[in-house]
């Protein structure tokens, strides 16, 4: 009895074993190899793209096919499982449900986070459940370059009549260039196509000068700038076959004519004593944009001012600033104190101009100082201060 027991155990083994040996052939056999094709491989963010795994079969079915991205599974489709299509929530991984199957599965909307390995896992329902995996590359390039694109205007405020270079910055990683096309506003002015002749292409447009010389395929230089050419500048990549995948960034150019001179400050009186009220005006011009002003006393701001921006010839403007405060002694406790005003625009441009307000004929034989606002003239007004204040100490000592 035990000896039988035995004997059908060590049967039970051996046909056990004949059966996994005869299925890892079967297995081998029954299930080719895959493949993962991506359609399309490179692609524009916000595209769907369509994942098929292409696999064979002899007579075994399918236990489940496993969709990954780098090593997360994010669909799954296994036919003795009710829903026969699972997806399994992965960041950004968008399915259209309707559209995948048992082979393949489309993704929507795609981005370009979701660039990397996708492979798709392959298991067959027999013994030992045999497996094969696939994988491929996806490539979603994205607004802002065919992976990083910039558009750098230089210099970044350029001055009315030089020169600006607009440079693209571009990546392309897995086809050559196709063409790259500049835009100011919505009108094409320049064109790079690296497979015609000639390369580079000048659509006329009003005010725009192409120096060809400079310009190739990753900057165009433009001279003698005008006003008319501040604003929106674009440029539109291509990526050749099979994607023809297209970028495109955008900057501003602000093209300026910065004040030929720093402000000039003028005053009502030549002299001003504690008590008077100072009526000043300062200006600045032309320029464009107008110059913004402001005016100090002994670096405290004096407000309120009344501003106003004249409109001039080709464009330009004039601004003046009208400030009427009372001066007090405290003003003079240092001296004459010293009337600042600042213009500026924006960041590019910042002057000054100072003038020392004297109480009187007493003072130093200067008896103004209208001055553009250079460090040379801040100097030359600190000097006037301390001179004032060693009158002002001696006058004090002598009465
Ligand atoms: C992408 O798929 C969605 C449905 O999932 C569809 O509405 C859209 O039109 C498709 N887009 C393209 C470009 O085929
Ligand atoms: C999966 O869907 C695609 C497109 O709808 C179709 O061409 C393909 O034959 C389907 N595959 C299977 C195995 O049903
Ligand atoms: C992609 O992923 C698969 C499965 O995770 C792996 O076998 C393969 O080496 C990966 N390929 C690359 C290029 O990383
Ligand atoms: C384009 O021209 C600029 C200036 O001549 C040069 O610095 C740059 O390397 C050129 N770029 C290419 C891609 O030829
Ligand atoms: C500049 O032009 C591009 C292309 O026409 C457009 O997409 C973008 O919104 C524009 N930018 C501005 C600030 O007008
Ligand atoms: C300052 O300018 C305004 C307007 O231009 C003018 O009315 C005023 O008289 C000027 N004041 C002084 C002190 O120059």
């Amino acid at each position: 009895m035990a000896d039988a027991r035995k004997k059908m155990s060590r049967h039970s083994y051996i046909l056990n074993a004949v059966f996994l040996f005869i299925s890892m052939i079967y297995g081998a056999g029954g299930l080719r190899t895959t493949e993962l094709r991506i359609t399309p491989r490179v692609v524009q963010r916000g595209r769907n793209v369509t994942m098929a795994c292409l696999y064979q079969l002899d007579n075994a079915g399918i236990y489940s096919v496993k969709w990954y991205r780098e090593h997360q599974e994010f669909y799954r489709y296994s036919p003795f499982e009710s829903p026969t299509t699972r997806s399994i929530p992965v960041s950004g991984i968008k399915i259209d449900r309707l559209r995948s199957n048992e082979s393949q599965v489309v993704l929507v909307a795609v981005t370009p986070a979701l660039s990397g390995n996708y492979s798709c896992e392959v298991i067959q329902n027999s013994l030992n459940y045999p497996h094969s995996t696939a994988s491929a590359k996806l490539d979603v390039v994205g607004i802002g370059g065919l992976r990083a694109t910039d558009l750098l205007i230089s210099p970044p405020v350029v001055q009315r009549g030089s020169d600006a270079t607009l440079a693209c910055l571009y990546e392309l990683t897995d086809a050559p260039l196709y063409s790259v096309k500049w835009y100011r506003g919505r009108h094409e002015f320049y064109r790079f196509s690296p497979t015609e002749a000639p390369a580079t292409k000048i659509f006329p447009f009003a005010g725009i000068n192409v120096d060809l010389a400079r310009s190739n395929q990753s900057q165009v230089v433009l001279t003698r700038v005008s006003f008319g050419l501040s604003g929106n500048f674009s440029c539109e990549v291509t990526a050749d076959a099979p994607s023809f995948a297209t970028s495109i960034v955008s900057n501003t150019m602000e093209v300026v004519v910065l004040p030929p001179s720093p402000p000039t400050i003028q005053t009502s009186q030549h002299f001003h004593a504690p008590g008077d009220v100072l009526r000043a005006n300062c200006s600045c011009g032309p320029s464009r944009p107008p110059a913004e002003l402001a005016f100090y006393i002994n670096d405290s701001p004096v407000t309120p001012g009344l501003h106003q921006v004249l409109p001039m010839a080709e464009g330009l403007f004039r601004s003046e600033f009208f400030v009427q405060i009372q001066l007090w002694p405290a003003h003079y406790e240092r001296g004459a104190p010293i009337l600042r005003c600042e213009a500026r625009a924006g960041d590019l441009y910042r002057e000054d101009a100072a003038v020392a307000l004297y109480s009187g004929s007493g003072d130093p034989k200067i008896e103004r100082v209208t001055s553009p606002g250079s460090a040379a003239t801040l100097l030359g007004c600190q000097i006037l201060i301390i001179v004032n204040t060693i009158l002002w100490i001696c006058r004090t000592n002598i009465t």
